[in-house]
């Protein structure tokens, strides 16, 4: 069965784009390369034993999206990771991220509701929670109004979803991540940021590997143990197969509603210091940080109640934070030919 997997060359779409090969799928691979690079395409192809199909697109182009869809007519649907991500960048460009993650996905939806059935898995994010009241956060936890222009495409993007899956033959599957984080075990494929990394683990493994200097760990004046947010950092690999889980069961007909969504975390919290002491217990090196503020819009703590991922969707993080921590590290060094 032939699958669209939009933003296939980015770092959780290429981990996905291996975990559906590995199941039997058959995978186009969209991307416009705005935020990655073509030598992912080979990365894939080390791991896979075969050279994926690729379309170099941009989605926000409505009638090459339409083209694309009359060409590969025979897809059962599509797994959508094809945004922009960064939140401070969409605080700067809002409509930047407008354009790029609405846009997009409603040529996208537009060109699904054509057929008699489509599978849609949809990229979300915990972030459309905010700060939650009650930890772990589980999917009834209320959608709070969102802290960035990026937040908000993400729920917005699910309202969407859901009003068109109503007068549709769309089913769709929500998933919500908390931090992924990690790279494949060959060090094949991983992480790619551009510039200086936002995220905390990809800025780990470029201070320890001596491109920045030091991290700042933003904050250790944070009601928890030890002072600093607490997240769920879950194994991109993990995450890469709880789409192909969540597509599978589209194709089942086991859903329960036309829309339904699931919280994919590990539902542990670590801390940024647990984050920093596992990682120097894995890498073997020091890792130079220094405390500084805290960083606007951060919330304190998050992290999954993974109860309906494990018992309904039927799957469960299985690698931990050492063997994510492990794997971004070899990654960076391969990135680096270290
Ligand atoms: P990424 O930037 O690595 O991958 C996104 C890919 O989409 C990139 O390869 C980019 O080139 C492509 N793309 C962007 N706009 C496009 C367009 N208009 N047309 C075609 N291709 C386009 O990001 P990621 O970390 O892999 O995230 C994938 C999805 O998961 C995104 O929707 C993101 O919002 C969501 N998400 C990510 C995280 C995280 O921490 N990484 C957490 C929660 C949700
Ligand atoms: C994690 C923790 C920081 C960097 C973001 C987006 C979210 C989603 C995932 C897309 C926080 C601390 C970080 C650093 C630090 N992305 N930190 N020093 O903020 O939980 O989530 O990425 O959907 O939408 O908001 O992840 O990795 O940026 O930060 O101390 O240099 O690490 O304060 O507590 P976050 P993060």
């Amino acid at each position: 069965m032939k699958v669209v997997v939009t933003g296939g060359l980015g770092f959780i779409g290429s981990h996905t784009v291996v975990e559906l090969y590995r199941q039997g799928f058959e995978v186009v691979i969209v991307d416009n390369l705005s935020n990655s690079s073509i030598d992912v395409l080979t990365g894939i192809e080390k791991i896979i034993g075969v050279k994926p199909v690729f379309e170099q697109i941009d989605l926000r182009d409505k009638a090459v999206v339409t083209a694309f869809f009359e060409k590969h007519n025979d897809s059962i649907g599509v797994i959508h990771f094809a945004a922009s991500k960064a939140v401070g960048e969409s605080v700067e460009n809002p409509l930047l991220y407008y354009e790029n993650n609405i846009a997009s996905l409603v040529y996208l939806l537009q060109e699904l509701q054509k057929k008699k059935e489509a599978y849609f898995i949809f990229s979300s994010s915990c972030t459309v929670y905010g700060q939650a009241e009650n930890m772990p956060i589980t999917e009834c936890a209320s959608v709070q109004p969102a802290m960035s222009p990026y937040g908000n495409t993400k729920r917005i993007g699910e309202e969407i979803i859901n009003d068109v899956a109503k007068v549709s033959g769309i089913n769709a599957i929500l998933l919500r991540y908390f931090n992924p984080i990690g790279a494949h075990e060959t060090a094949e494929i991983g992480e790619l940021p551009v510039g200086v990394p936002q995220n905390l683990v990809p800025f780990i493994t470029q201070t320890a590997i001596g491109i920045r200097k030091e991290l700042s760990v933003y904050g250790d004046d944070y009601p928890t143990a030890d002072g600093t947010c607490i997240r769920d950092y879950i194994h991109v690999v993990d995450l890469a197969k709880a789409h192909v889980v969540a597509l599978q069961r589209l194709i089942d007909h086991k859903n329960e509603s036309k829309v339904e969504v699931f919280n994919i975390g590990t539902g542990k919290g670590s801390s940024v210091l647990e984050v920093i002491r596992t990682f120097e217990k894995v890498s073997g090196k020091p890792l130079p940080y220094k405390i500084v503020g805290r960083r606007e819009g951060d919330i304190i703590e998050a992290y999954a109640n993974t109860d309906r991922a494990n018992q309904i969707l039927g799957w469960k993080a299985q690698l931990t934070l050492e063997e994510a921590l492990d794997a971004a590290w070899k990654w960076e060094q391969k990135v680096r030919n270290i």
